[in-house]
């Protein structure tokens, strides 16, 4: 099969590892053309990280995971090479809008049998068919970071969804070893709908000195099984993405859980992201052994910039 990725950060590196380690080709392409410098060494660290999980000892699983992906500079390059593809998968930024005006742009430019999977982990995927055009072959496809590691696929369809879309998809990722699993179209789906209001409320805690960082992941892990508790997981997430999610999310649902907490929008503000920067609710200048950060200072700058207002 052939597959077109549109967005080459976090998620879209992970999908176009997964597809390349199954022997799919994969093109890819993103607006940040800086960036896709980065592509294959990411993709190699992810899937040396898979084999090295998967107990796969072939000495070429790298080389030959790699020489499935073609890499993109230009636009219209890209939209040649993948006139024709099985799947465009787009796992650009959390906004509704942006993901809407791009598809718009891109989708009707590829032929009709193109089916569009959105990795989006919150946003509504009817919007998005439509903008398309081919709402009958548009789904969410939600895989969780890192995906060559984690089986677990949220499918998402969308109002006018086919049946043939649904099961094109579900039976695409078993063949890829992937455990897809149906969610509703409600904002965040099934695990983000449970999981936003719980991360961000473990913010909101440590905001009101309830809680440490070090202390809230071992609780999670030791007790709940969450293999990097609450704040690692913010910082793999990347405190941007975050951001984007809650607000999304809030705008949806006008739920007051998902209204991000000062932190995340002071950590987005300051280039504190997480893992990616070095810097999040851990310092990671040792990415083996991370250590938990006090980030107080966000909250206590607050109140001396209210405090400097009223004098
Ligand atoms: N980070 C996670 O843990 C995670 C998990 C599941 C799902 N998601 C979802 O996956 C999607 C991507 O998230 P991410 O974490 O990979 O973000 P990211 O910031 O790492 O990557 C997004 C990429 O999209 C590119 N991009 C933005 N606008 C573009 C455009 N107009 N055309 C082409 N490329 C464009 C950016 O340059 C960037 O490289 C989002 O919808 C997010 O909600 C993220």
């Amino acid at each position: 099969m052939k597959f077109a990725v549109l967005g080459t950060g976090i998620m879209g590196r992970g999908w176009i590892t997964q597809f390349a380690m199954n022997g799919h080709d994969v093109h890819c392409f993103d607006a940040n053309t800086k960036g896709l410098t980065g592509v294959i060494p990411g993709c190699e660290k992810m899937a040396a990280t898979a084999a090295k999980k998967f107990k796969n000892d072939d000495p070429d699983f790298i080389a030959n995971t790699t020489s499935h992906i073609t890499i993109h500079e230009d636009k219209d390059a890209f939209i040649a090479a993948v006139n024709d593809c099985d799947v465009f998968l787009e796992a650009i930024f959390e906004d509704l809008k942006l993901k809407c005006t791009v598809l718009a742009d891109f989708m009707p430019q590829l032929s009709d049998k193109v089916v569009l999977w959105s990795n989006t982990s919150s946003l509504d995927i009817d919007p998005m068919a439509d903008a398309c055009g081919r709402p009958d072959r548009a789904i969410v496809t939600h895989g969780m970071n890192p995906v060559p590691l984690m089986p677990g696929v949220e499918v998402v369809p969308g109002a006018k969804t086919s049946a043939e879309t649904v099961e094109f998809t579900r039976q695409t990722l078993l063949s890829m070893k992937k455990s897809p699993f149906l969610a509703p179209n409600i904002p965040g789906f099934w695990v983000n709908r449970l999981l936003m209001p719980q991360m961000l409320d473990a913010v909101r805690l440590l905001e009101q000195g309830k809680i440490k960082v070090e202390d809230g992941d071992i609780g999670l892990n030791t007790s709940l099984g969450h293999p990097q508790g609450t704040f690692k997981l913010h910082d793999f997430v990347t405190a941007p993405t975050m951001l984007r999610v809650a607000l999304q999310m809030y705008q949806a649902s006008n739920d007051p859980r998902l209204y991000p907490p000062l932190t995340l929008m002071r950590m987005v503000q300051n280039g504190e992201h997480g893992a990616s920067t070095g810097k999040g609710f851990y310092d990671w200048s040792d990415p083996r052994n991370p250590k938990a950060r006090d980030v107080s200072h966000y909250l206590v700058d607050n109140v001396d910039d209210m405090l400097e207002h009223i004098k």
